[in-house]
């Protein structure tokens, strides 16, 4: 992944970076129990192994912290691979707990 191209300038890159820390910090809110419906990708695995589930929200919000602090020290070297760590802990999760995407 290119991290370059998709954030032009370091000050944007630091405003995404901590867009996506908020954001996968939010998870934990977004499915309570009994909020399994229809209309949705999530699978029910969520509510079957929420210890599971919270250790993967856990380690995407450890990885987009640490993309944050990358972004903040402008070490090019340290955002690409905070940035492949934060697409790793994303797909880890939806690999488990969502239906596979087309
Ligand atoms: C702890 C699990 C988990 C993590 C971590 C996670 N996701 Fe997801 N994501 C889901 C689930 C479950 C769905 C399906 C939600 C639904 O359909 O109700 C989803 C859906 C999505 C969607 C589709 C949204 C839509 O409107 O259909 C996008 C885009 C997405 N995730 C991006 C990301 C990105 C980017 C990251 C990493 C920064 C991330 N996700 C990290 C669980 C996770």
């Amino acid at each position: 992944m290119h991290v370059r191209g998709l954030v032009d300038g370091q000050e944007f890159l630091v405003k995404h970076a901590n867009g996506l820390a908020n954001g996968v910090s939010e998870l934990q809110h977004l499915f309570p129990a009994g909020s399994n419906v229809e209309d949705s990708d999530a699978l029910p695995v969520i509510w079957e192994k929420p210890e599971e589930f919270a250790a993967a929200i856990d380690k995407a919000v450890a990885a987009t912290q640490k993309f944050v602090a990358a972004a903040e020290s402008g070490d090019k070297e340290a955002i690409s691979s905070a940035f492949r760590e934060v697409g790793g802990s994303c797909r880890g999760c939806h690999d488990t707990f969502r239906v596979p995407q087309d």
